[in-house]
């Protein structure tokens, strides 16, 4: 099957339309199914590694076994033009190229669990998470499920059963939410974890309590947030990031068009003084910088 790798996030919407856009969307995916796209490691200096290789070697289980947290262990992946662009005409796909397609897929072959908020999945049209049956076999080889754990942040629950990924009756997903509204027609298999703080006009959706069931109710212990940027601001805020995966294209675009605002990776928040992160490891990919820092702890929002 041709993965529609266009885009950032792979939906069902990119392969149609213009032959170019085609040929150049299997170009991708040949590329990335065949593991040909070599990164070179620079910190800590190794040699260089295909993508998989790449994420194997990030110790995530190791790293979410010594978690002191009652939550599961945090990854953000997050892609940026180096202006700091962290969308193009409301999207994400022509900020990156085939490497950060092959480590954004990658990265969903490690975890548990895949999170992102309404706002990113209604955008890019969210589909099935792990659609190519090698990354699935990966998977079950790393002792994981064939599909990581779908989970979608919304206040609103303004999302329509058309998503790809809400009509794909072989999709699990969780709706996190501090709604009591459910979902209908939906095909995927539906759970919630209602999370919810404060009443009337003050409720709001409680993110600790939320990663919290997550981990204790279904056992989730590492987990990869995909954005975007204000669900990002709110578990930064709150703690509940450890580390942030960055991939920085190689690119200027200046200022949004008309119309369109703004968004850099992090969105909606200031932090005063800014969050300190640190540096884990730096690998590059036709001139593609991928960073992977650990976020410090400090004290919570
Ligand atoms: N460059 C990248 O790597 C990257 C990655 C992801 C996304 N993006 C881009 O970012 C844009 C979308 O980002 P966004 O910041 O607008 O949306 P977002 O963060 O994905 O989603 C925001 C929505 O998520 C829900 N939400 C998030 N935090 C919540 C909280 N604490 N409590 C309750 N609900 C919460 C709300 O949903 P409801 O509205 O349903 O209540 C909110 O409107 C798109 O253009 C996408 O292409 C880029």
């Amino acid at each position: 099957m041709l993965l529609p790798v266009k885009s950032r996030r792979p939906d069902a919407s990119t392969v149609a339309g213009r032959s170019h856009q085609v040929l150049a969307t299997w170009y991708i995916w040949a590329a990335i199914a065949s593991d040909q796209i070599t990164f070179k490691r620079l910190v800590p200096p190794a040699r260089p590694a295909g993508g998989q290789e790449l994420v194997a070697d990030l110790d995530l289980q190791e790293r979410a076994r010594s978690g002191r947290e009652q939550r599961p262990y945090v990854l953000l992946n997050m892609a940026s033009t180096l202006d700091g662009r962290a969308a193009l005409n409301g999207r994400s796909g022509a900020i990156s190229g085939p490497a950060d397609h092959a480590m954004f897929r990658g990265l969903r072959t490690v975890v548990d669990a895949v999170m992102a908020g309404a706002g990113t999945v209604r955008a890019e049209r969210y589909g099935p998470l792990v659609r190519d049956p090698g990354d699935r076999r990966v998977r079950l080889e790393r002792g994981l499920s064939e599909q990581p754990l779908a989970c979608v942040v919304s206040a609103s629950m303004s999302l329509g059963a058309d998503i790809p990924l809400l009509a794909d009756s072989g999709s699990r997903v969780v709706i996190i939410t501090s709604s009591r509204d459910s979902l209908s027609g939906a095909r995927a298999q539906l759970e919630y974890v209602r999370a919810a703080r404060g009443s009337g006009s003050d409720l709001e959706l409680d993110l600790g309590a939320a990663m919290s069931e997550l981990q204790e109710r279904l056992q989730i212990r590492t987990l990869l947030c995909e954005g975007g940027p204000h669900l990002n601001s709110e578990l930064l805020a709150r703690g509940l990031v450890d580390e942030l995966f960055l991939s920085l294209a190689p690119k200027l675009a200046g200022d949004p068009a008309q119309g369109e605002s703004l968004l850099r990776i992090i969105a909606g928040r200031s932090f005063e003084p800014p969050l300190e992160l640190e540096l884990i490891s730096a690998a590059e990919s036709e001139s593609e910088l991928f960073l992977r820092y650990a976020v410090k702890t400090r004290d919570r929002a």
